[in-house]
């Protein structure tokens, strides 16, 4: 179920240089109906050290075992729905024309920008004879159905690739607006899926994509993120060779506050990269990441958690974890702790509830039974650290009752 890669997936270099191995590791997203062994797979960064200098996974897991049912609901962040809400209406053509979301998970965000289209939110600004068709593409079919039955959003439920782009646009017609977050690291086959994009794009359209930064990632230790579904880590430098070479170009780069660290790249095909682009890939040339030392972070803040931990438990002071996301299996599974340094996570998605992280084996509860007498905690660490504050905010009534909401490097959160 897992193959190796033998060239750089943008540039097909064959020279590719291990930069991180974190060993043998369950899909992250993959909770269990029951504390068991369940599958590991091997889990490294490697850089193409002989082209684009991208940073990818050294082996691809078979996506289907990954995406057909996913667990991940957008839904379950106001914020982030707001974030990519606001993304399209900054970004909306003002006559109109198809608007497509790839990665639409349950259609919340489409959803959203539906009704403000149609409450008259953008009235002043288009034109008085608009007409928008407003589709999702994504390829799980859970999350479709939902988007279509519960959310009213059109659907289109494939991979995206130049297969899927032919197909919609002659069913649907060219996108003037394309929006694609935190998808295209997700993406084995990069050079078909943006192929893709140049062939959904009309000609004076525009995509907005926003993907984590692996420059970012490093400085901000957020190792966490490194996982058998994000196959890639995108530098500007990457990022640029990638559309580039299927005659897209970037027109500017926003950095943006979520996922710890993430840019925002606006794309059209428009021939040649803004002089901003060019002084960023320069920056990124002139300062390298320096691989061994983010290692020894990382050691460090294993040897932290452990000892906070333990501690914990040799004191009686109970310890709960918050948000069951991908990230907060890589990174009990990478710290090893289990279930008995940690017991239980909570997470507001009922699907995750009374489910098992993989590996590690914490139960996964609901908020509401965090405040139950057998596991109401003294220390509450967020593994979802990017929704941190969010997350302390709801959990106000645990704050006045004197829970400490802490980080994984066990600092307080600060609100
Ligand atoms: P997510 O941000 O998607 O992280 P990853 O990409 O690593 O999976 O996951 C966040 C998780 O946190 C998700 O399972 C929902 C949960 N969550 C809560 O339980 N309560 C909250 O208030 C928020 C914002 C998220």
């Amino acid at each position: 179920m897992t193959q190796e890669i033998m060239e750089c997936r943008i540039c097909s270099s064959r020279e590719l240089e291990d930069v991180f191995d974190l060993g043998e590791q369950p899909l992250a997203n993959g909770l269990l109906a029951s504390p068991g062994i369940g599958e590991k797979y091997p889990l490294v960064l490697t850089k193409c050290i002989g082209g684009c200098g991208h940073v990818q996974l050294k082996h691809t897991v078979e996506p289907t075992a990954m995406f057909e049912d996913y667990h991940f609901h957008t839904a379950s962040s106001e914020r982030m729905v707001n974030h990519f809400c606001q993304l399209l209406l900054d970004n909306t053509p003002k006559s109109g024309g198809v608007v497509v979301e790839i990665g639409s998970n349950d259609g919340a965000v489409l959803q959203r920008y539906k009704q403000k289209l149609f409450d008259g939110v953008l009235d002043n600004y288009l034109d008085p004879e608009w007409d928008f068709a407003v589709w999702g593409i994504d390829p799980s079919e859970n999350l479709c159905n939902e988007a279509a039955n519960s959310r009213n959003v059109d659907v289109w439920c494939d991979f995206f690739n130049e297969n899927t782009a032919k197909e919609f646009v002659s069913a649907v017609g060219q996108a003037s607006l394309i929006m694609c977050c935190n998808v295209l690291g997700h993406v084995h086959d990069l050079n078909s899926f943006v192929q893709g994009l140049a062939l959904l794009l009309a000609d004076d359209g525009k995509i907005v994509i926003e993907v984590p930064d692996v420059y970012q990632m490093v400085e901000h230790l957020a190792f966490d993120t490194i996982y058998h579904e994000h196959i890639s880590y995108f530098s500007a430098t990457s990022m640029a060779r990638l559309f580039n070479q299927n005659c897209l170009y970037i027109q500017e780069i926003t950095p943006q506050d979520v996922h710890g660290g993430t840019l925002r790249y606006t794309i059209t095909k428009r021939v040649g990269n803004s002089n901003s682009v060019y002084d960023r890939i320069n920056t990124e040339y002139l300062m390298p990441i320096n691989w061994e030392t983010f290692k020894t972070k990382v050691a460090t803040q294993k040897a932290q958690l452990q000892f906070h931990l333990t501690q914990c438990k040799k004191e009686g002071r109970k310890v709960a974890g918050y948000g069951a996301a991908a990230k907060t299996t890589v990174r009990l599974n990478y710290f090893e702790i289990d279930n008995n340094l940690l017991p239980v996570v909570a997470d507001c998605t009922k699907d995750k509830q009374g489910l098992f992280i993989p590996g590690t084996f914490q139960l996964v509860i609901s908020p509401e039974e965090l405040q139950l007498p057998a596991n109401f905690p003294h220390i509450v660490v967020i593994f979802a650290w990017n929704h941190a504050k969010e997350i302390v905010k709801k959990e106000h009534t645990l704050v006045e009752k004197g829970v400490i909401f802490v980080t994984p490097d066990f600092l307080p959160v600060l609100q």
